[in-house]
């Protein structure tokens, strides 16, 4: 581990009010909110609170756009063109983009402009692609009667996101939601505001009509609670902790039923054979934990290694974690930023205290790294045994947990025992193993011989615990539209 310094940085901060109804706004009550450097811990603005009552302004003015106006009578390739307009806009601002965003999050600008920002222009450019291709079906059913369906959006949408990709979950969320026609209330999450305000200015900017997208800065008891059980919000979709998913669909289940999907954690089974090559699945595996410094909900975190292999993968994943450089954000040579916040930091430090505590084998990191901001160094435990917590629960950090199996049926069973089923790798040069493998993990992604690779086209989602519904793809369209069935009398 390498560490660089962090020296200061200029960075230009857009609005930093609440958008509603394409105004900037302060919230009902005046209250703002600190959003910290997590490179420094220094406070970087104050950005406006909302809170219930925004919420309600808000999605008074969703359902106006929705119910009437010029987003309402608007073609479906009019709604496709300011999608594109949007991702033109936004790959004209890419280099403040990402610096904004590598600012508020600390992940390395490296990554926020050759990973986030590509990803984010080519979602929105995949779903304004997709808006004049929403089409239902003709049905031939029994007697004198012509039956066709409408695929209609579900109304106005309540999106929560949370801040490990802050720019890349709003496109997720936004694209399929106005390319079928619905209209939004983003809540971003409350350690990541920045970013989407200055995509909401370009919202403003690409021309598309009041109310279709609000933007709220706020915690998530009091303006994602208020989402959740909103009484004329239709949908709610949320990416977040496990923990919070139970309580949206339990607020969605008390009010008024509206539609829930969610993106939830994930304690992805990472599984390397002997015959695989070796080098690929080490880089692979490492890449796998480490990128977004661990922050991934389908990070690689339980690297099962055959035992025939074992001690070799170990020996060279710890060389490479050793070699992985941490440090200032900006510099382009750094690997690894800090943790998003304190509360991060600390939460990931007591894993790695409990993987001690329970006789896992550190074998390099274990420690803050600098002294100051919320860094932390590169973490790998041998020999951890299925039963600890540092392989049962989600860490999201750069702690990698390396478990040593027999064979092939035995890692399977092993994989799938967990609550989450979000995403899961193979390593192998036996293609009938690895189609085995990515045909028996209960998981919403296997990945062959590769790791997070990620497209717009492909659908991303859970099973079990790790969410309800998917995400991107075709699929992804599905959650934002509800059925209509039109039966006509011939
Ligand atoms: P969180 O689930 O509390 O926050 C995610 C989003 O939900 C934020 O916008 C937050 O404001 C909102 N939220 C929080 N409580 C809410 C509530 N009661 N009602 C409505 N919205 C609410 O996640 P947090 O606290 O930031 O991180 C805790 C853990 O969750 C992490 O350590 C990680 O394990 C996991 N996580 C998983 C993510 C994923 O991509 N699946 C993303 C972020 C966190
Ligand atoms: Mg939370």
């Amino acid at each position: 581990m390498v560490i660089a310094s962090v020296p200061e940085q200029k960075v230009k901060i857009g609005p930093t009010q609440l958008l509603i109804n394409n105004e900037w706004v302060d919230s009902v009550s005046g209250k703002r909110f600190e959003t910290i450097n997590p490179a420094t811990g220094e406070v970087i603005c104050h950005v406006a609170e909302a809170d219930a009552a925004d919420v309600d302004r808000a999605v008074e003015a969703a359902r106006k756009a929705f119910s009437s106006g010029d987003w309402k009578n608007m073609s479906a390739t009019g709604r496709g063109e300011l999608l594109y307009k949007l991702a033109d806009l936004i790959e004209q601002n890419i280099e403040e983009l990402a610096r904004l965003e590598t600012l508020d999050n600390g992940k390395p600008l490296n990554d926020s402009l050759k990973a986030d920002l590509p990803l984010v222009i080519a979602c929105y450019r995949y779903y304004a692609g997709w808006a004049d291709k929403i089409q239902g079906k003709t049905i031939p059913i029994n007697g004198p009667y012509f039956c066709y369906t409408r695929h209609e959006p579900v109304g106005v949408v309540g999106q929560i996101i949370p801040w490990n990709f802050p720019l890349l979950m709003q496109a997720w969320k936004l694209a399929p939601a106005l390319a079928t026609g619905n209209t939004v209330i983003l809540k971003t999450a409350e350690q990541t505001p920045l970013s989407a305000l200055r995509i909401g200015e370009l919202i403003v900017e690409a021309g598309f009509p009041p109310g279709v997208v609000n933007i709220l800065s706020g915690y998530g008891p009091t303006a994602g609670g208020a989402i959740a059980r909103h009484m004329d919000i239709d949908k709610v979709a949320f990416t977040g902790s496990t923990e919070v998913g139970h309580l949206i669909m339990e607020a969605a289940a008390k009010s008024n039923l509206k539609r829930v999907t969610l993106e939830l954690g994930g304690k992805s089974p990472n599984i390397v054979f002997a015959d695989a090559d070796m080098d690929q699945a080490i880089e692979g595996a490492h890449f796998g934990l480490f990128f977004n410094q661990g922050q991934c909900c389908c990070a690689g975190s339980r690297v099962f290694v055959e035992e025939k292999c074992y001690d070799e993968f170990v020996a060279k994943s710890v060389e490479r974690a050793k070699r992985r450089t941490v440090g200032n954000p900006f510099d382009t040579q750094t690997e690894q930023g800090p943790q998003v916040d304190k509360e991060q930091f600390h939460k990931v430090m007591s894993y790695i205290e409990s993987g001690q505590r329970e006789g896992a084998k550190m074998l390099c990191g274990g420690s803050q790294a600098g002294s100051q901001g919320y860094f932390i160094e590169p973490t790998i435990f041998a020999d951890v045994q299925d039963e600890m917590k540092i392989a049962q629960e989600e860490i999201f950090g750069p702690v990698m947990s390396i478990i040593k199996f027999k064979d092939i049926d035995e890692v399977i069973k092993r994989a799938n025992t967990t609550i989450y089923g979000l995403a899961a790798a193979v390593w192998t040069k036996d293609i009938t193993k690895a189609h085995a493998i990515a045909h028996s993990l209960r998981a919403g992604t296997v990945w062959v011989n590769c790791f997070d690779v990620f497209d717009a086209a492909a659908p991303f989602g859970g099973f079990k615990q790790s969410g309800i519904g998917r995400e991107l793809g075709e699929y992804g369209l599905q959650q934002y539209t509800e059925v209509k069935t039109v039966t006509v009398k011939l």
